[in-house]
């Protein structure tokens, strides 16, 4: 088929070049023409292992990118996937679909499907319907597609996907679905979930407000553990063997982060909050979170005793292993916490996301970043590990006692056994361990 993509972000850049590694011809546009160029060459911008080895066979073939609209004009399908950020009260704003949907409206061909792949708010079809109806445009079909993929997996998840949830209004809107993602369901035995655009819309919203209140109310349990002495790991295996509590997405950490989580929890509760409905659990789970973010320092205060002109290393700045990206992460919180706590130097080290973290720093003269994981680990007072990186969980344990000698290491993603620091002497603390 012929499929157009609305911008070259994150989850336009994934999907389209999935859908063209499916064989159908692609054509991604974005307003960026600097990024275009770059694209056109196989330069990715982003940090998302796999993508660019996915493109290189496909750039100039069936893949091709561009700034101008007039390039949809045969396309069967489009996809938008343009950013939804919060707006100050934490609706999504919806700027840049609503400006895709009135440029799309001019040139697409009769019958094709306008498929909203970014995440928006329940009502945004029926809106969009209405912009296209407006137009004249009564012909196009309005469908919602929400995507699930992970930094860091968004490859294996486009092309192994769990479900794929399709929201629309018509019978030939749900076929045009099953032809783009027909590859998808013969080989890996995945089917559509059919529903109306208003249940997808929501689907999308509560599959992130659930996992996130997942992680929220395991982190509150790693706390609890602290104050009570019991062993967060052990009780994460003894409810996560449970099949109704699963054993995924338990792990206790410095609270989430990234583009969606923290984004998508705002725009629900926005969202509830205007039909009158107040989202309590939905709530709660920001509300812990909040604390989440600033338990590290809190947690560092009390293991030095004073934070005061203290020099701290901290390992991983990426909201999560296996991304460049430090949207919402927690080290941008933690390194607030200390800075303001009067920490004399903080010596920062990750493999990915040291250039992002530090636009948001620009002028911080006691933000000192290292290439190496264990430079920066020369004359401080205390590790913190904030992000689960692999060349962490695999670090050299004995050499890390070398290096910090009595110097604490505080682990906010539980990366080593007990056993494992207590054989090399490490004075270590991590989460609702001990
Ligand atoms: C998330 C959703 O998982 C995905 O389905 C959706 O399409 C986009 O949002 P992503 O933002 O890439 O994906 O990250 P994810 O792997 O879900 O992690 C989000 C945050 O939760 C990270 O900060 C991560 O460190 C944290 N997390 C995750 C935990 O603290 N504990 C866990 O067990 C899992």
């Amino acid at each position: 088929m012929k499929i157009g993509i609305v911008g070259t972000g994150y989850v336009g850049l994934v999907t389209g070049s999935c859908l063209a590694h499916l064989g159908h011809t692609v054509t991604a546009v974005d307003i960026d023409v600097s990024k275009v160029e770059m694209l056109k060459k196989i330069q990715v911008p982003i940090f998302e292992p796999g993508l660019e080895e996915l493109m290189q066979p496909l750039v100039g073939k069936n893949l091709f990118f561009s700034t101008q609209y007039a390039d949809f004009s045969d396309v069967d399908a489009i996809f938008i996937a343009v950013g939804t950020p919060s707006a100050d009260d934490g609706s999504a704003d919806l700027k840049y679909v609503y400006t895709a949907v009135e440029s799309l409206s001019l040139v697409l061909k009769k019958n094709a499907c306008v498929i909203l792949k970014s995440t928006v708010p329940v009502g945004t079809a029926g809106k969009v319907r209405n912009i296209l109806l407006s137009q004249g445009r009564t012909d196009l079909m309005v469908v919602n597609n929400p995507e699930f993929l992970k930094e860091g997996s968004a490859i294996k998840d486009f092309l192994e996907p769990d479900r794929i949830v399709v929201g629309a209004d018509k019978e030939e809107a749900f076929d045009i679905l099953e032809k783009i993602y027909a590859p998808l369901v013969k080989t890996r035995n995945c089917y559509l979930l059919k529903m109306s655009n208003v249940s997808a819309e929501l689907t999308k919203y509560a599959a992130n407000c659930f996992l996130a209140t997942k992680i929220s109310f395991i982190n509150e349990i790693a706390q609890l553990c602290e104050i009570i002495q019991a062993d967060v790991e052990d009780v994460k295996k003894g409810i996560g063997s449970d099949p109704r509590v699963g054993a995924l997405f338990l792990n206790p950490g410095p609270g989430y982060g990234g583009s969606c989580f923290p984004k998508d929890v705002k725009a629900l509760i926005y969202s509830a909050k205007q039909v009158g409905m107040d989202l309590n659990v939905v709530n709660a789970a920001e509300e812990a979170n909040k604390r989440a973010k600033y338990y590290a320092a809190k947690k560092l205060e009390k293991i030095l005793e004073n934070l005061k002109n203290k020099v701290v290393a901290i390992w991983g700045l990426a909201f999560k292993a296996l991304t460049d990206d430090v949207r919402e992460s927690s080290a941008i919180y933690v390194v607030n916490e200390l800075l303001t706590k009067g920490v004399s130097q903080l010596q920062v080290f990750d493999p990915e996301a040291t250039k992002n973290f530090m636009s948001y720093f620009p002028r911080e003269n006691k933000i000192k970043c290292f290439d190496s994981q264990w430079d920066c680990l020369k004359n401080v007072d205390a590790l913190i590990i904030l992000t689960e990186w692999n060349e962490f969980k695999t670090a050299d344990l004995t050499k890390l006692k070398t290096m910090l000698n009595d110097k604490p290491v505080l682990d906010m993603r539980n990366l080593y056994s007990l056993q494992s620091v207590e054989k090399v002497g490490l004075r270590y603390h991590s989460l609702g361990r001990k």
